[in-house]
């Protein structure tokens, strides 16, 4: 019995991996393992002899059992220390976490926050849901004013409507700030249009509005500052045009073109007319003009003594100018392949 005791803790002594103790722990107090079916031998025996044998199978179950967590420990740590010792390269190039950019739209209107900021402009805000009033009537768009057409609107209930440019955000800024005069602003944001969708257009888009009011404020401040902004976005060798335009909410109104990114200002691509200035060699950059006099005294600004500018163009349209873009649909479509290049 004692020798054969020291034999089975020797064979799991010996066991060389987890794989090969466990087999031998089923072979030993498994169900039908030798050490199990010893005690169970026990109980045939004859009544002398049951106390002194089922002491020794007992005695050996536990020694077994011990011998077995001892050696799985043991088989344990080696495993540890062996998956430690092995060679690590510490040269190999690591993962790289796939890292977002900023929009090439987003990098347009920060580009120009910050060159307003630079001239004094404060950034305001205003809701995409509308009034008509503030969007349309107190710039004097009229229910019946032809201009209603320049802008094909979606129209929602009560006379609310999402804003079809951020001309409105003047109309609130105004209201807010006429006894706090200069006004210096400049209000991004998004506007729509129920529009049919080309290389040029999109039923939503975004927009920068600019506008100041002071005492003695002139078209050349106006032209200045939108040289100013151009070429600061866009580079000094961007050439800006302004021609005569019409908006009922200024007077007189300008609207601002810069020569096209794609052709140049040819107005031909391989012998064809460029599809994104339409052949013309120029992009229609957005509205300008003085504020309307009707428009300070619908806001309860004195025009006799208070003049001023405001301005509004389309982000995608600088964005795609800057970025040779050819077609602004491109930009919000969910392609990576193309934003990545950004
Ligand atoms: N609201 C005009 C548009 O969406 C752009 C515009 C024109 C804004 C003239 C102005 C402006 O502030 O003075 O087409």
């Amino acid at each position: 019995m004692a020798i054969e005791k020291a034999e089975l803790l020797q064979k799991i002594e010996a066991a060389g991996s987890l794989e090969e103790l466990e087999v031998l722990r089923v072979e030993l107090v498994g169900r039908k393992g030798t050490v199990t079916e010893r005690l169970k031998a026990v109980g045939a025996l004859p009544g002398a002899e049951r106390a002194a044998a089922g002491k020794a199978a007992n005695v050996l179950r536990v020694s077994v059992e011990a011998a077995l967590a001892e050696r799985e420990v043991a088989l344990r740590a080696a495993e540890t220390e062996a998956e430690f010792a092995a060679p690590f390269d510490v040269t190999a190039p690591g993962l790289k976490p796939a890292l977002g950019h900023r929009h090439p739209v987003s990098v347009v209107l920060d580009e120009l926050v910050d060159l307003f900021w630079q001239m004094g402009y404060q950034v305001a805000e205003g809701p995409e849901v509308e009034t008509e009033w503030h969007n349309f009537e107190a710039l004097l768009v009229g229910k019946d004013h032809p201009a209603r057409d320049m802008q094909d609107t979606f129209y929602l209930e009560e006379a609310h409507l999402p804003r079809t440019h951020t001309s409105s955000v003047q109309i609130r800024h105004m209201l807010e700030n006429k006894d706090e005069l200069p006004i210096r602003i400049v209000a991004p944001g998004k506007v729509y249009r129920n529009e049919d969708e080309d290389a040029r257009h999109s039923w939503s888009f975004y927009q920068l509005e600019g506008l100041v009011v002071d005492r003695g404020i002139s078209l050349g401040d106006l032209k200045g500052t939108l040289e100013t902004m151009l070429r600061g976005v866009l580079g000094d060798d961007t050439v800006l045009r302004l021609r005569p335009n019409f908006f009922p909410y200024t007077e007189p109104s300008v609207e601002m073109d810069a020569t096209c990114v794609i052709c140049k200002g040819t107005g031909m691509v391989d012998g064809a007319g460029c599809k994104l200035c339409t052949a013309t060699g120029w992009l229609e950059m957005g509205g300008a003009g003085m504020v309307h006099p009707q428009v300070l005294r619908n806001v309860g600004i004195d025009p006799e003594v208070y003049s001023g500018f405001a301005f509004g163009f389309g982000l995608e349209r600088i964005a795609a100018i800057k970025y040779g873009v050819g077609d602004v649909r491109e930009l919000w479509r969910p392609n990576f392949k193309f934003l990545e290049q950004f």
